[in-house]
């Protein structure tokens, strides 16, 4: 009996698949079809996949070609798939030549010919709307949306405003995309916009945005008040707009890995959860020098809140800032403590300290440790009582990372709602609340 093995998505199940599953069958008596998890297509690159794992394997049952089917959830499976099931021929479409040649050591490989003109990919973008999605900035974190936009299928980056028409001609011509120095204008260009300014600015420019009829990505923190998040919230789910804050670590693969361990009983109840970013910055940097808004907190505090709040909720009994000052009045060095009925959790951050930056959480069973940059989560350890019962986890964070977000802000728009629990709105309004609270206490003290 000859078995045969081949993988893929199956996503939008089209004739491409169909036959390719035809011709694996052919190849053999006894053919199993591994489909692959949504965790795993995220960790190659592969972002917007639409249908779900059981829609997908449903998919390729009815075929009626496949003896069996199965999982594939990581790198490396193939070749003990191939020894586990006593595979003879591995398959996959001629999209794929030469990358599995590694596999002739212990099968055979054969690439079969790719059906022409239809693609997964291809199906997604024509099955939605591409969203022309702009830009309002043009610093740092707006130059490294772009390449990460790229990466994400059914998005578009049409254009930039600034109202520094200089900055926003040099950054449009940089891309490749258009100027706007017209705000009307950018915004009848547009499905959507990201927001990548000042901090104290992205509450006006959301509503205008929001008023204009176009979703809204905005960049961490989203605003500095509660009230404001409050506001925001609804006036954007009244117009069906979808209205997202960019913390990134809250949508890559590795932080969400994170907090399904640490919230699957493995550690026992949690008790403590400490989260440190520290980032030494030019004393003439923004950060360092705009009085209102600047500042370590502001900066790096989403960050840092983000475990916590996730992992305790918004029921915080009690929230103490302690601060170091520079000599303008911002706060260099912050630690924020917040204490819950069960559970105590601690920011650190700082722009002008530098400290070891690790996240740590602690339960009534064992603890996890992710080092710096943990907000980019690519490993962590869970300890026990023994010290030498550490077990060990990695994911890929690829590029810049704003691709996860940028794909879940998508999908959003596109009418799924399985990301929103990522970050939740309510989640977005404690971190104003906490902010706004932070920002009452240590200005007024200066
Ligand atoms: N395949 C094929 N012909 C096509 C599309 C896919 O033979 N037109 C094959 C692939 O080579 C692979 C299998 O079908 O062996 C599953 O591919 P998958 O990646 O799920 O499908 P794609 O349509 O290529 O998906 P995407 O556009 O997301 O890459």
């Amino acid at each position: 009996m000859t078995r045969v093995i081949t993988y893929g998505t199956f996503d939008l199940f089209h004739e491409g698949h169909y036959r390719i599953l035809e011709r694996a069958k052919q190849l053999g008596d006894y053919l199993i079809v591994g489909v692959t998890t949504e965790g795993y297509d995220q960790t190659r690159g592969k972002l917007n996949v639409v249908d779900s794992l059981m829609t997908r394997i449903e998919n390729v049952r009815k075929t009626g070609f496949a003896d069996d089917i199965i999982i594939e959830e990581s790198q490396g499976q193939k070749f003990r798939d191939i020894k586990k099931y006593q595979i003879d021929i591995f398959t996959v479409g001629s999209d794929w030549v030469g990358h599995f040649d590694y596999l002739k050591d212990y099968c055979e490989v054969v690439y079969l010919d790719r059906t022409k003109n239809i693609s997964s990919t291809m199906l997604r973008t024509q099955s939605k709307q591409i969203q022309r999605i702009g830009i309002i900035g043009t610093g740092r974190i707006a130059n490294r949306f772009i390449p990460e936009a790229k990466l994400v299928s059914g998005i578009n980056t049409q254009g930039v405003y600034n109202p520094h028409m200089e900055s926003a001609v040099r950054f449009a011509e940089k891309w490749k995309i258009d100027a706007y120095k017209n705000i009307e204008d950018f915004f009848d260009a547009v499905d959507a916009v990201y927001i990548a300014t000042p901090h104290e600015t992205h509450y006006e420019y959301i509503k205008a945005a929001l008023e204009h009829g176009k979703h809204v990505l905005c960049e961490k923190p989203m605003v500095l008040q509660r009230a404001q998040a409050e506001e925001l919230f609804p006036y954007a789910k009244e117009r069906n707009l979808i209205l997202f804050e960019g913390i990134k670590t809250a949508y890559c693969p590795g932080f969400a890995q994170l907090l399904g361990i640490a919230c699957s009983g493995m550690i026992g109840n949690i008790r403590n959860v400490e989260a440190c970013f520290t980032k030494l910055e030019n004393k003439a940097s923004r950060e360092l020098t705009d009085f209102k808004h600047g500042g370590s907190f502001t900066e790096l505090g989403s960050y840092c809140m983000l475990p916590i709040i996730k992992i305790f909720g918004d029921k915080f009994t009690e929230v103490r800032f302690d601060t170091i000052n520079g000599d303008n009045g911002l706060d260099l060095f912050t630690k924020v403590s917040f204490k819950y009925p069960n559970g105590i959790g601690t920011v650190t951050c700082g722009l002008g300290v530098k400290s070891e930056g690790r996240l740590l959480i602690a339960g009534t069973k064992g603890y996890i440790v992710a080092e710096a940059p943990w907000w980019k989560t690519t490993y962590f350890e869970v300890h026990h009582e023994n010290p030498d019962d550490i077990e060990k986890y990695s994911e890929r964070f690829l590029g810049d990372g704003l691709r996860y977000e940028i794909s879940d802000f998508l999908s959003m728009i596109n009418g799924s709602s399985r990301s929103e629990f990522k970050l939740t709105r309510s989640e977005s309004v404690v971190f104003a609340d906490v902010m706004e609270r932070f920002l009452a206490e240590n200005r007024s003290q200066a």
